[in-house]
């Protein structure tokens, strides 16, 4: 009965088919209705700043959850995760709160958001499945969320749009799962296109479609196995922080300091909140070079760019950790690579770099090879091109 796990790197398409055969045979041999299907997350560049009305750039990667879903007569919601062998079920009938398993928190919150928004959700039978590695800074919660998102919007005929799927999405893990995020995960899982990066301007929510299709390019994500707690703490406290600096410098957000004006405003902060403030304001700076650059296929540029990011992120945001700047330090002076820095929330998790395509196999051997010999552990290295966000098959 147990079928073999499909390899991390499989193809989408592959993987549809084993979450439907695995429907098959959790389900006695009935077929699902339908796959919904959301990718993982990488960030560019933008980081931590779309909680600051900033601008990000992320793409949508190749790795994928999963769900095949088959609805039922009642509304018992149940759902079998076939890569852990986990077991969950809840009535969308009575009121959904948060519970005690993590992983459900996700399902439960965006269902109780379609509830909350006069959508009720029909039962269903679900097999989860995801190659996104978990607490990669991959975003497999907000790929989680855009999966059931896209179900229950099918099911409840409810016609959300995109951007309001996000919202929901963004809700659910504000309230089920204490991470008071940004937008950008559920933005880039819902909104991304395949050969694309998302140009998201997360003040007024405008999206434009980058093309990123240089053969001669590609995005290398670097993970470093390193866990991250994001509900830990630091999160919440770079949030206020900025809050706090966004209060004292008497803007509505960190988006409107003007970059000139910078040494000036900053006299009037603490050592620490001239810090965040720092990096969320040359970051927003950085990050529309990035764009401008990319446009002209300018990659010394743009990788340049990357690099800073990580200076800012590891010096003034302190995000970053050991053993994600040993990789980034190790990267950059690697030839092929146009720049290297972390990416996603911090405090572990992944590195991105851009890196000559050709050169790639030679890159994530060094990377490896340095990695292993001062923190006795490999680093996960894979490939991506950008790839399409959220749908149902
Ligand atoms: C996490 C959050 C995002 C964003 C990034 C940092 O991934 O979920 O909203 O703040 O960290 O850029």
């Amino acid at each position: 009965m147990n079928t073999p796990l499909p390899a991390p790197d499989s193809p989408k398409d592959a993987l549809v088919s084993f979450v439907r055969d695995a429907f098959k045979n959790r389900f006695s041999n009935v077929d699902p209705d339908f796959v919904s299907i959301a990718p993982g997350r990488v960030n560019i560049i933008g980081e931590h700043v779309d909680y600051n009305n900033g601008i990000v750039m992320p793409a949508a990667i190749e790795r994928w959850t999963l769900a095949a879903i088959r609805t039922r007569p009642d509304s018992i919601i149940r759902i079998h995760d076939v890569q852990f062998n986990l077991e969950a079920q809840f009535d969308a009938k009575e009121e959904v709160k948060p519970d005690t398993l993590s992983w459900l928190n996700y399902i439960k919150g965006v269902v109780a958001g379609f509830i909350r928004r006069g959508h009720p959700v029909p039962g269903f039978d679900a097999v989860l499945y995801s190659s996104i590695p978990h607490g990669a800074g991959l975003s497999s919660s907000a790929a989680l969320e855009a999966v059931f998102a896209l179900v229950a919007n099918k099911l409840t005929g409810a016609g959300l749009e995109p951007l309001e799927l996000a919202l929901l999405c963004q809700q659910a893990e504000h309230v089920f799962a204490g991470v008071p995020c940004g937008l950008m995960d559920q933005m880039a899982v819902i909104r991304c296109e395949e050969g694309h990066l998302l140009e998201f301007d997360c003040r007024d929510h405008s999206v434009e479609q980058i093309p990123f299709t240089d053969p001669n390019l590609t995005i290398m994500i670097i993970d470093s196995k390193v866990k991250h707690e994001l509900a830990g703490g630091e999160y919440a406290k770079r949030r206020r922080s900025c809050d706090l600096a966004t209060c004292i410098l008497g803007f509505s957000s960190l988006r409107d300091v003007p970059i000139d004006d910078l040494p000036r405003l900053l006299s009037h902060l603490d050592n620490t909140l001239t810090k965040r403030t720092r990096h969320v304001v040359t970051e927003i700076e950085r990050t529309r070079k990035a764009a401008l650059l990319l446009k002209a296929g300018d990659f010394p540029g743009l990788g340049q760019l990357l690099n800073e990011s990580h200076a800012s992120l590891k010096d003034d945001y302190e995000v970053s950790c050991e053993e994600i700047d040993a990789i980034v330090a190790t990267a950059q002076t690697l030839p092929g690579v146009y720049g290297c820095r972390m990416t996603g929330g911090g405090f572990g998790g992944s590195a991105i770099a851009l890196v000559r395509k050709s050169e790639a196999k030679e890159i994530a051997s060094r990377i490896q090879e340095t990695i292993q010999l001062k923190y006795h552990f490999k680093p996960e290295i894979f490939t991506t091109v950008p790839t399409n966000g959220a749908c149902i098959v």
